[in-house]
């Protein structure tokens, strides 16, 4: 029997909470499977990690999370550390996992459960069946670029830099996760990016034409520019598949993107290494996209889903489980079906519940769909 060694990271605020969620669902695995097991460990992150340790996050943790089969991260950051010195920021923490690990592909699928389609500020029927997938670059351009400083000028004044740099096989690699992605898909890449503003936005358009002409021919290319897509994705989202983007304009239209599902508390993500030349396998980080959510911390109502649902994505991306995921998922959607809902996609006639139930409730509907 395989044994698979996770890291839990469930950092500050609700991570915290939604964390314990799944560590129910590793429970019922274990108990339930006799193909996996999970061993987990769990450290700090965050403003938490610097209130203990005085970093963001420790080189023990570090050394970790380099070791694990995959990361389950919570949310770091608070209103609590917005002090602190800018490097050891609760969100220096998750920025270093990202780099040192070079976990460059952050999948960010956005799908609307057909029990949510009301949730949404849109229409039912601009977002009913929508299912998107935002590939978002996540270790360079504007995040990591140098200089990245703010400087005193000789008149007393300060000027604030960040610098957005890219090579062509930062792009390439990205371009490449992003064509066969497509292709278990709909068989469609937006590359979005302003070449009309910058000149990194000119590279990834010529890269990402030459990769596809190169690697994906069958798949269909259209490039957008990134304020269009930002205005597309509200206008008719279903017109997308994959959108390839950079990690600023990721950032961005990632967050938008999950509204469309009815709430930021919806929206899982991955985000994966390349593959090790001998044994095939991808270091990897799975996070919710919501964050620390501060004002809602520590009251039990936060929405566990993106959390769980990351932890489905680990399932079927890194622990080669993807009945497993699709059990999880399945959950999920049985339980939004059978009307409980947290604050954050309430609506009228549904029932409302917190953490704990709603995370109770998926596992209860796990056991119901595994009996
Ligand atoms: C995200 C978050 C992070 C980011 C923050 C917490 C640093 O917004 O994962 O989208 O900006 O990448
Ligand atoms: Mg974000």
């Amino acid at each position: 029997m395989a044994t698979f060694n996770l890291l839990l990271l469930p950092g500050d605020g609700i991570g915290v909470e939604t964390m314990a969620e799944v560590e129910r669902l590793i429970a019922f695995f274990n108990k339930k499977s006799n193909k996996a097991q999970f061993a987990t460990s769990t450290d700090l992150v965050g403003g938490v990690a610097y209130d203990t340790h005085g970093v963001a996050i420790t080189d023990a943790a570090m050394a970790k999370a380099d070791a694990a089969d995959a990361i389950i991260f919570g949310a770091v950051g608070g209103p609590k550390w917005d002090s602190v010195p800018y490097e050891h920021r609760p969100e220096a923490g998750l920025l270093r996992l990202r780099k040192d690990l070079d976990l460059f592909a952050n999948l960010r699928p956005a799908i609307c459960y057909p029990a949510l389609a009301d949730a949404s500020t849109l229409k039912r029927e601009v977002v009913e069946g929508l299912d998107i997938l935002i590939l978002r670059e996540l270790t360079g351009g504007t995040y990591f670029g140098e200089p990245k400083e703010i400087v005193t000028l000789e008149n007393g004044e300060k000027r604030g830099v960040d610098t957005t740099v890219y090579t062509t096989r930062e792009i390439d690699r990205l371009a490449r996760v992003g064509f066969d992605l497509a292709r278990k898909r709909r068989n469609k890449v937006h590359m979005a990016a302003k070449w009309n503003v910058m000149r990194t936005g000119v590279l990834w358009r010529d890269v990402v034409t030459a990769t596809h002409k190169a690697y994906a021919p069958d798949v269909t290319l259209e490039h957008i520019l990134a304020d269009n897509c930002a205005m597309q994705l509200i206008r008719n989202p279903k017109q997308f598949d994959v959108i390839v983007t950079d990690n600023l304009f990721g950032d961005v239209l990632s967050d938008e993107a999950a509204m469309m599902t009815g709430s930021l508390g919806m929206l899982p993500s991955a985000s994966l290494g390349a593959p090790d030349p001998k044994t095939g396998k991808r270091k990897s980080l799975y996070e919710p996209v919501h964050g620390s959510a501060p004002d809602i911390a520590g009251q039990g109502l936060a929405n566990p889903i993106a959390t769980i649902a990351s932890f489905a994505m680990a399932l079927r991306y890194s622990l080669d489980m993807a009945k497993e995921a699709d059990l999880v998922d399945q959950a999920i959607a049985d339980v939004l079906a059978s009307g409980l809902r947290t604050g954050d996609i309430m609506q009228p006639g549904m029932t409302k519940v917190g953490t704990t139930e709603m995370g109770k409730a998926i596992a209860a509907a796990l056991e119901k769909l595994t009996a």
